[in-house]
């Protein structure tokens, strides 16, 4: 027998569950299905942000700041800690505690909201039937008045390096590492790349980055990629940029890495890798092909600015669908289409999505960097502010990086913010909601900071964008 519901969601990470929720809200009658099984066998909703992504990641970036602070600048408080040690089994418990409340956490949502949750696997076959395979269980049938496909993406492999899930391994192996290895190889310098190495160069690793592209962190401003690939050497990440792997052979005493860079071909010896290149979306086997769901060549399932697929009331969002993958993305476009399918107004702003790398100092940007207004052709201004001049940030003993705005010169209009620096991610937030209400960089200049705060350094940038910051040189 088919069970009928308003709307049927294929995955429960937080592109997946958000829209669940919301289309509960609305009245809905939903069912979401996930098949997230966790290393040990167990099952858990929130997929790759709350089990293997975002929030663990997050929770061993803060343990191992903590570790570097304490042995680097606890000394500049005239605090003595004695030798500093660490519990590693210790850090990944509270780790694990952390996902475990928080994926519960959606788990109780989900029934708050009267949503029928269901653990297995969703294939959409046509006219929105979708078929529901539990773990270990007979395939039933649901249909949804509307489907949401939400499957989430996973890590790319390299065939020059393929994970053996024990010494080669991918970003989800490297957040469940039971020992500090004494020396990590790094395939991929982006953002996994840079946070993963940064909590295992703080714990005690020997780190090396081998990034194929000559430009370090490409798609950020090249003032703060420049600023902050300063900062990540100081701290002894070797990050080796047009480094092109071909090998990876294990030996005795490791794995010698072969790559080619401009000096020719090289190699490097380590004990553990971790390949971060990128991620693909899990659109293989989603949908059966009669059912007219396309993906492009890279197995995006195609949409437009609404998420609509093309076929009638069938929407996917996500990792699944172009764009940034962040979890925030997901999560407005699953919002958005859940009140679309209610018959109410919404959109999602994808000139306003900020991202965050949470390394130190972090880096935080909306809109766009100096090298793309340039390209576009629009004239336009900069305004740039040191932390090493933030009172806060000094307190703090964080006195590292910058704010840059970038406005256009005709209208004031802000049109990029790039942060790098202490808290950058949440110092990012004023600006989004700036670029929300398509601030200029005057409004900013007449929005009161209170002071000693780090969002000051986002005011005096702003004020510096028209040479009037009080607390720097202006140009
Ligand atoms: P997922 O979170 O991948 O969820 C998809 C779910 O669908 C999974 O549970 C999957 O098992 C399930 N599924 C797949 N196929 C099926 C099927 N056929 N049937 C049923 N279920 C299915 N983003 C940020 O914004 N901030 C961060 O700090 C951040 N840190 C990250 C750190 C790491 C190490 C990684 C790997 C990623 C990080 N991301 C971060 C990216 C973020 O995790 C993703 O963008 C986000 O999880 C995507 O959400 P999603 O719901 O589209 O997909
Ligand atoms: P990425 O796209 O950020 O970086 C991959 C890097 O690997 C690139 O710099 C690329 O040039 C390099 N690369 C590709 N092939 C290579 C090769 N053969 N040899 C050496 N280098 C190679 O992808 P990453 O780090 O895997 O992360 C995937 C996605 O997950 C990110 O794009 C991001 O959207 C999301 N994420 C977000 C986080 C956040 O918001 N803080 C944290 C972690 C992940």
């Amino acid at each position: 027998m088919t069970k009928v519901f308003d709307v049927v969601v294929i995955g429960a990470g937080p592109a997946g569950y958000v829209a669940a929720i919301r289309a509960a809200q609305l009245g809905k009658t939903v069912a979401c299905i996930d098949d997230w099984k966790n290393h040990d066998g167990s099952l858990s909703y929130g997929g790759t942000c709350l089990n293997a992504g975002c929030i663990p990641s997050k929770a061993l970036l803060e343990s191992s700041e903590l570790v570097h602070r304490a042995k680097h600048e606890f000394a500049a408080h005239g605090i003595g800690t004695g030798s500093i040690t660490v519990d590693l089994a210790k850090m990944q418990e509270r780790k694990a505690a952390i996902v475990e409340q928080l994926t519960g956490g959606i788990a109780s949502l989900l029934k708050a909201n009267k949503i029928t949750a269901l653990q297995g696997r969703g294939r959409l076959l046509k006219d929105r039937k979708v078929e529901f395979t539990p773990h270990d269980g007979k395939a039933q049938m649901l249909s949804g008045k509307d489907v949401i496909l939400a499957s989430g993406s996973t890590p790319m492999e390299l065939k020059q390096a393929p994970f053996d899930g024990k010494n080669t391994v991918d970003s989800w192996g490297a957040l469940e590492f039971d020992a500090v290895p004494k020396r990590l190889g790094v395939i991929g310098g982006g953002v996994i790349g840079l946070e993963l190495g940064s909590v295992w160069q703080r714990l005690g690793a020997e780190v090396v980055v081998l990034e194929a592209m000559d430009d370090f962190l490409f798609m950020i401003d090249r003032q703060i990629a420049k600023d902050t690939q300063r900062q990540f050497k100081r701290q002894g990440l070797d990050i080796r940029l047009g480094a092109k792997v071909s090998g990876a052979k294990t030996g005795k005493s490791g794995i010698k890495l072969q790559y080619a860079d401009s000096k020719g071909e090289q190699e490097v010896e380590v004990d553990k890798v971790v390949v971060c290149v990128g991620r693909q979306p899990n659109s293989a086997d989603l949908f059966d092909e009669a059912c007219g769901v396309k993906t492009d060549a890279r197995g995006f399932v195609e949409v437009d600015n609404e998420c609509r697929t093309g076929v009638a009331n069938v929407w996917a969002i996500g990792d699944l669908v172009r764009g940034p993958m962040l979890a925030h993305k997901g999560s407005e476009e699953g919002v958005m289409v859940a009140d679309l399918i209610a018959g109410e107004f919404s959109e999602v702003n994808y000139n306003t999505i900020p991202s965050v790398i949470y390394t130190a100092p972090e880096i935080a940007w909306v809109g766009k960097t100096e090298e793309e207004v340039k390209k576009s052709g629009r004239a336009y201004k900069v305004g740039t502010f040191s932390f090493a001049a933030n009172g806060r940030a000094k307190a703090m003993e964080m006195a590292t990086g910058l704010v840059k705005i970038i406005a256009a010169k005709n209208d004031d209009e802000i049109l990029g913010v790039h942060i790098a620096g202490p808290l950058a991610g949440e110092l990012v937030a004023e600006a989004v909601l700036a670029m929300e209400f398509s601030a200029s960089a005057e409004d900013l200049q007449r929005t009161i900071h209170g002071h000693p705060t780090l969002s000051e350094a986002l005011h005096e940038a702003a004020l510096a964008v028209d040479n009037r910051a009080i607390h720097a040189i202006n140009k």
